[in-house]
């Protein structure tokens, strides 16, 4: 395959399905756009840490504890961090070697073409899309939390989705009706979005300096309040117990842990199958370490700082994930961790509640960027999408005096604030993650497809150990996808919605594309 040659002329039939833009025409597009390229090295491990320290941290690690993992939820940190390097590996490989914005979806597109492009693209609407709406609502649970301690209280039916129980101090105190902050700071951001309040590498270096001090700090003070006794058993026994007569021991638990999985029967609390359930939930924690490449084409020296910064920030954040929660569990019982603001209890537990107050205040700033910058991915995600004809031009259109796509801007907010107020945190990470790993395994695929396919292409920056690379990435990522997909909602939600885009594409996308059709995509009038 040449990946590098020119436009394609008219396609027909099967042909369609499988067209790919080339690399040069992305380049071609890129250069129009007239991007600065600004960003050095330590910028983009900044940006990476500004999206992926956010609700996994702040709040899935407290719910994984408490529902999957135990004290065992370092492991689960261990388990994903490795999976996410070996991605992280496969994304560098690709960032460097094809330095132009859009991510994923413009890797696919240049590579395993059209309909892998699109299925990439409602991948990453879970990715981006209800990820922003899973972050307002761990917004929401620290906000609230705020609120409480400077005396306002919100009726409590307003801070939850309906359905979702309210508990405060252990007791219910309410069925959630509507998720009301979660959805007033989508509205707020998506307002600032509308007006072209993109993040600035200043303003997101100062929120990154305020996220990792809170961490740091919490690992450093709370170490000193861990009580050893919390993290034994560091594997609770498995609920429900294995039926009479299982062999039971190390290798036959890992055994029929491996198969529950696989079949996608993962549906034990604790023991090696909650291993593996709390290391998918809090697989949302890193989330975001391949944004950096969506900032391909404004980086100075793509080829050297896109692999640093990918596998910078990741690296940072996998430690850090990995003492913060040794920590948590260490302060407080993992049963007592459900909570909508765990690292914030585990301060007040030990005393310091100034202490709280400044987790809290750095958590809603930390948390309020991520949600910006993950509805900004998924309004550019939608604009490339539109400009290449796959969706409707009317998410391409740019507000003539703010120079952004406002009417897409509106679309993404009101969408996200909907699901935010109206779904669970557990029901939007799941699907978020299953998402997500999904379009993590195609990005493995793809650096596979691209070593056999295109093994000329200049490769700045190669993923070490391939093929073993990519394949451990893939099926680890899989892995961990039937694990979530042991919940039928989750399973049938995603299915049913891959089926509808996938038919969305045959009675839209197919007959619209500028590609099949042999047009050139115009220079983007975006504000840089
Ligand atoms: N990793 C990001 C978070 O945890 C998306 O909020």
């Amino acid at each position: 395959m040449n990946v590098t040659r020119g436009l394609t002329p008219r396609a027909t039939g099967l042909q369609r399905l499988f067209l790919r833009k080339s690399v040069a025409q992305m380049r071609a597009e890129e250069a129009k756009g007239e991007l600065k390229r600004s960003l050095s090295a330590l910028n983009l491990i900044s940006l990476g840490i500004g999206c992926i320290i956010g609700t996994g941290i702040f709040v899935l690690t407290g719910r994984a504890a408490a529902n999957f993992a135990g004290p065992g939820i370092m492991i689960s940190f261990i388990i994903t961090g490795v999976l996410c390097i070996f991605v992280a590996l496969c994304y560098a490989e690709l960032a460097s070697s094809l330095p132009v914005s859009g991510s994923a979806y413009s890797y696919t597109y240049a590579s395993m073409g059209e309909i892998a492009a699109w299925i990439m693209g409602l991948l990453l609407v879970l990715e981006y899309g209800l990820a922003a709406s899973t972050v307002a609502v761990g917004w929401s649970g620290y906000f609230v939390s705020l609120l409480k301690d400077i005396g306002i209280h919100i009726p409590p039916a307003l801070t939850a989705a309906p359905g979702v129980e309210v508990v405060e101090a252990g007791v219910v105190v309410a069925t959630g009706l509507i998720n009301l902050p979660a959805i007033l700071v989508v509205a707020a951001i998506t307002f600032l979005l509308v007006l072209g309040v993109s993040e600035s590498a200043k303003v997101n270096n100062i929120i990154v300096i305020i996220k990792l001090s809170v961490v740091i700090a919490f690992i450093a003070i709370g170490m000193f309040y861990v009580n050893p006794d919390n993290w034994t058993p560091l594997v609770p026994a498995e609920i429900p117990p294995p039926p009479e007569g299982t062999t039971r021991g190390f290798w036959a638990d890992i055994w029929r842990a491996l198969v529950d999985v696989i079949t996608a029967n993962n549906t034990s609390r604790y023991g090696i199958g909650g291993l593996i359930g709390g290391a998918a939930t809090i697989f949302f924690a890193y989330i975001g370490f391949e944004a950096v490449s969506t900032a391909g084409a404004e980086s100075k020296n793509p080829a050297r700082d896109m692999p640093i910064g990918i596998l910078g920030s990741l690296l940072i954040c996998t430690v850090l994930y990995i003492l913060t929660s040794a920590v948590l569990v260490g302060i407080v019982p993992y049963t007592e961790l459900n909570d909508p603001a765990p690292i914030a209890k585990a301060v007040n537990q030990i005393g310091l509640p100034w202490f709280a107050v400044l987790v809290k205040i750095g958590a809603i700033a930390g948390l309020s960027s991520v949600v910006l910058v993950l509805l900004y991915g998924q309004t550019r995600i939608f604009y490339t999408m539109s400009r290449d004809g796959m969706l409707p031009p009317v998410l391409s259109r740019v507000h003539p005096k703010f120079r952004t796509p406002w009417i897409n801007t509106l679309i993404v907010g009101v969408c996200a604030a909907g699901a935010a107020g109206l779904t669970s945190l557990n029901a939007l990470s799941d699907l978020t993650n299953v998402g997500s790993l999904a379009a993590f395994a195609i990005v493995c695929i793809t650096v596979l497809y691209l070593r056999y396919a295109a093994p000329d292409m200049k490769r700045p920056f190669r993923a070490p150990f391939s093929p073993a690379t990519p394949i451990i990435g893939a099926l680890m990522c899989i892995f961990l996808m039937m694990s979530l997909m042991s919940n039928p909602a989750t399973r049938n939600f995603f299915l049913t919605y891959l089926v509808v885009g996938i038919v969305v594409y045959f009675l839209y996308g197919l007959k619209h594309s500028k590609l099949a059709q042999g047009e050139q995509v115009p220079a983007s009038p975006l504000a840089p």
